[in-house]
This record gives C-alpha cells, structure tokens and sequence, in this order.
C-alpha cells in the first residue's frame, strides 16, 4: 500500500462529490481528476479542481527549447563557464541546454523575471537545482518554498509557476549530507561541505579514474574545488568516458593537511554519451583539456 498525503480539504472518501457552494455553474461540487503514472496500477494523485480541469480556451504552440548539438570530432574534456552568462528571460525560456542525450538534457538558467505563465512539460521529469536565490514554486498539488542550493524535483504534467527572487547570498551552510537522484540514464550526485580523510597517509583528493561506461558533468556551485585547478564557481565540466581524468598537479600536495573541504558541486553521470550544443561550445575552454599537464 503505498502512503499517501493528504493536503487541504478533500472527500469522505475517493470519487464521491466533493461538495463547494456555489461551485462552478452552481454545480456545487469541487472537480475531481486523478493523476497516474501508468494506468490506474500505481500510486496515483487525487487532484480537487474549482473549475474542470478539462477546459480548453485557447490553441497555441508549445514552445521550444533550444537543443542546438554542434558536430564533436574530437573526444577531450570541456570545461563550460557559465558564471558571466546574461541574465535572460523567465526560468522556462531563460534555459540554455548546454548537454543532452537521449535521457537528459542539461540547462543553465539565469532568469531576470519570475515565470510570466503557468507551465507544465508533459515529456520530462524536471530536477532544479537552486544556485543561489529563493523563491516559491506554486503547483497544483500546493506551494513549495525554496532556496539556495535545494534541488525541486517536478514531476512530468505538474502545472507549475516559480516565482524567484534571484537573492544571492551565503547566509547558511547548506546540509551536510549527500543527496542522490537516479532516474533512467543517470544520476545525480550531490558534493557536499564534509570532514576529508583521517588515515596520516590519506590522498585528500580523488584518484584519477576512467568511467569507460558514462560521461561525467560536474557542475561547481560554492567553495574551493580542492582537486581542480581554475574552475570557477557556475562552471561544467563534462569528462566523457575514454579519457582517464583526475587531480590537477598540484593538488595532491596542496591538500595534505586539509581536514574539511567546503566544496558543494553537482554531478550528473549519464549512460549515454552527452553531446555538447553549439551555446556550450562558445563557452567552453578550449585549454582545459591540457591542464593536467605542468
Ligand atoms: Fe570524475
């Protein structure tokens, strides 16, 4: 049986009238709809609606987001600034694809006005993570507040609008706890502020690895990112697979007496081979896959 959460005013029980006066047309009764998943043989949600959800006024295109891969001859790493990227747009046409496969798509958003219209994208799950600012995500399942650093997980066909008010700041730590999503064709890894290795002959950065079976993005959100060399913050790095990568010189040395690192970063490690879009391009580093030489 799965749990079920109840929020607001609902029934006496499942699919009997849900009485509301006067109601819409003077029916009387809220409009029930019921959200699944597959079919009815899963957990599912019970919607209560003022007006019938099924009501088309008007006809419109969908809109796009623009998913522009360039041609990638060569197989090397990328390092994607995205730091200085323009404010632009609301947090729906505000998003810059810079990767994506057949799984995933991955986009940098820095909106400069809350979300004009209520969206919903029947394709995807979606997974935000707030880089810095706060706002509320206003659902049909009831208002979510966020902040900085939290992820919002949005189901596909959740009618949503993200009111954001883009405060920076670093007021609080955020929680010192690993949070992972899997989803088909990857998963998303969560680098958090924590205590470092205790062993007196600990290498306090990773080792270098090659994941001959993924592709590896990182994303860098705050602190100093010990194992690396001349990422700054709201950079990606992707790390595709057949190449071995790891420390930058240096590092290793430097991070000898460290006990803690104050690193937070997100990574995202795909099945497929992600292809860059011709925007990530213009923002990659060209010299970045040389770095690890002295
Ligand atoms: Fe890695």
């Amino acid at each position: 049986m799965p749990p079920y959460v109840r929020m607001g005013s609902i029934p006496r029980k499942r699919h009997i009238a849900h009485p509301q006066q006067p109601g819409f047309k003077s029916e009387g009764i809220y409009y029930e709809e019921v959200v699944t998943t597959a079919g009815f043989s899963r957990a599912y949600s019970m919607v209560y609606h003022l007006r019938p959800p099924t009501r088309v006024t008007r006809l419109g295109p969908a809109g796009t987001i623009l998913s522009d891969f360039g041609d990638q001859p060569t197989l090397r790493d990328h390092l994607i600034k995205t730091r200085t990227m323009p404010r632009a747009g609301d947090p729906i046409e505000g998003r810059v694809v810079l990767l994506g496969n057949d799984d995933v798509t991955l986009a940098r958003c820095r909106p400069d006005q809350p979300e004009q219209e209520l969206f919903r994208n029947a394709d995807a799950d979606e997974l935000v993570f707030v880089h810095s600012g706060r706002g509320l995500l206003q659902t049909m399942f009831g208002p979510l507040p966020f902040r900085d650093f939290d992820y919002i997980v949005i189901p596909r066909s959740t009618t949503y609008r993200l009111e954001f008010e883009p405060i920076t700041g670093r007021v609080h730590q955020p929680p010192p706890v690993h949070q992972t999503f899997e989803a088909p064709g990857f998963v998303v890894c969560t680098f958090a502020p924590r205590m470092l290795d205790t062993d007196p002959e600990a290498i306090k950065v990773p080792y270098a690895h090659s994941n001959v079976q993924a592709d590896e993005v990182l994303y860098y959100v705050r602190g100093r990112f010990g194992s690396r060399r001349g990422v700054e913050e709201a950079s990606f790095t992707l790390h595709p697979r057949g190449i071995p990568h790891g420390p930058h010189p240096g590092t290793i040395a430097a991070s000898k007496d460290a006990r803690s690192t104050d690193e937070l970063a997100v990574m995202v490690d795909t099945i497929r081979p992600l292809q860059l879009t011709r925007r990530a391009m213009q923002q990659d580093d060209p010299s970045y896959p040389l770095s690890w030489i002295d």
